[in-house]
């Protein structure tokens, strides 16, 4: 067996393991990253495109912003289709300024991966088997396989970046850690291709058919998604298909400005509300979905595992630099306050624009009365532009 020292073991190369080792390296933290997948499938995954302003702060404390800031876009406010009319969330007149950055959490992976390499960081991927171990006491160490080889890794913290289906969750004691979950009755099918996105903003549509989502990557690239049935598998839709649902779902003037194409990527997300609480269990911390899951209908999945990793890069910092625990032992009642009101929050924006399959007359209209609220209420639509682009830290 090889035996590894380090101070802080992240299980996980996902955004979260990677962007608290660049952190920390930077203050002179030793991390080692453990990644069960190669970094080609970790960077082949098509998720999130929108970042709140904190998390663009985040990337450019780990010195990680440079071509974020050349390539992504900048968004002052986005649409709501309903009714056949298309409203717009000027997101900067209602929160002073603020604004979302249009940027791929692939983008995102990639610079955080050429960082690593640049400081020589330790990412070890293909680990096979990983398991923490003594969570309780004063040495933890991780192990786990590679190439066939018994590794283990000794280290005063182990945190669990190892997304929802992860092993780190689930090491911590049934009896200590207590789970929310609300699993909605429709997926999103998503599909991105290489065609100029239908519009300069994205477009969010309420549609008696359902919900769609008019996103983008680029001015080439377009990300765009419809709420299908749990039942459908991606096999069941055709590009012509998906096209053709999607259009129906859009005002006639947006429909009319869509341009088709193949596509390069098609699947298909289930939605799910749910929290891990505590977020701690003696020198394990859990950190983004690992923790907590929201329906991504606001955008906030990526965001909310930033945010966590804000908590938990100022708690080591304390620890390390200053001896001071406090922001470590603090952690998951911070974090938690923050990943409640985006659940509420992702909860909020999913029904207000969604059809359940079973919904009656009744909340048809009060669905309808939310939305006609929102638009006759610069409070309201405050509020969702206060939440869009991330409550503070
Ligand atoms: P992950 O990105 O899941 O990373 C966890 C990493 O841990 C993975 O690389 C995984 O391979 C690795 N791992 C897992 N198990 C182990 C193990 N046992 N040992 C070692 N490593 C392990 N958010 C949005 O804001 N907008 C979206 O449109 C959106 N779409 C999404 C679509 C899908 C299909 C999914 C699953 C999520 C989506 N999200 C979206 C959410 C967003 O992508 C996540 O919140 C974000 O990826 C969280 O980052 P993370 O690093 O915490 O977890
Ligand atoms: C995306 O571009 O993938 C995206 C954008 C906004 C969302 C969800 C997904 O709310």
């Amino acid at each position: 067996m090889s035996t590894h020292q380090t101070q802080v073991v992240i299980i996980g190369g996902g955004p979260s393991g990677l962007l608290l080792s660049q952190l920390l390296h930077r203050k002179g933290i030793s991390s080692i990253v453990l990644e069960k997948h190669t970094r080609e499938h970790v960077l082949g995954r098509i998720r999130a495109g929108v970042l709140e302003h904190g998390f663009v702060n985040l990337m450019r404390e780990a010195g990680c912003g440079a071509r974020m800031d050349r390539e992504g876009e900048i968004h002052q406010g986005f649409h709501i289709a309903h009714q056949g009319q298309l409203d717009r969330i000027d997101l900067a007149k209602h929160t002073g300024g603020d604004t979302v950055m249009v940027y791929g959490q692939t983008e995102v992976t990639r610079d955080l991966y050429e960082a690593r390499d640049a400081m020589g960081g330790t990412v070890i991927h293909e680990a096979q088997n990983v398991q923490p171990h003594a969570l309780r006491d004063v040495h933890p160490f991780v192990t786990w396989e590679q190439n066939g080889e018994a590794q283990r890794a000794e280290c005063d913290f182990i945190v669990g970046a190892d997304g929802f289906h992860g092993v780190s969750r689930k090491s911590i004691p049934s009896d200590v850690l207590k789970e929310y979950e609300k699993v909605y009755p429709f997926g999103w099918l998503g599909v991105l291709s290489e065609t100029p996105p239908v519009a300069e903003e994205l477009i969010y549509a309420r549609h008696e058919r359902g919900f769609a989502l008019c996103s983008l990557r680029s001015r080439v690239l377009s990300r765009y998604y419809i709420q299908v049935p749990l039942t459908d598998r991606v096999e069941d839709w055709s590009d012509a298909a998906f096209w053709q649902e999607l259009k129906r779902r859009l005002p006639d003037e947006v429909a009319a400005g869509l341009q088709t194409g193949p596509s390069i990527e098609k699947s298909i997300a289930p939605l799910r509300s749910f929290v891990a609480e505590p977020m701690r269990y003696g020198n394990l911390f859990l950190a983004g979905d690992a923790a907590h899951i929201v329906p991504p209908t606001g955008a906030k999945g990526l965001n909310l595992a930033a945010s966590d990793i804000h908590y938990l890069y100022h708690g080591f910092l304390d620890h390390y630099l200053k001896g001071d625990s406090a922001g470590l032992d603090s952690y998951s009642e911070k974090a938690l306050a923050r990943v409640w009101k985006a659940e509420r929050f992702s909860w909020w924006m999913t029904n207000l624009l969604h059809r359940a399959p079973e919904g009656s007359e009744t909340d048809l209209r009060l669905q309808r009365a939310d939305l006609d609220y929102l638009f006759s209420s610069d409070a309201a639509q405050a509020s969702l532009a206060e939440n869009y682009v991330g409550l503070p830290y």
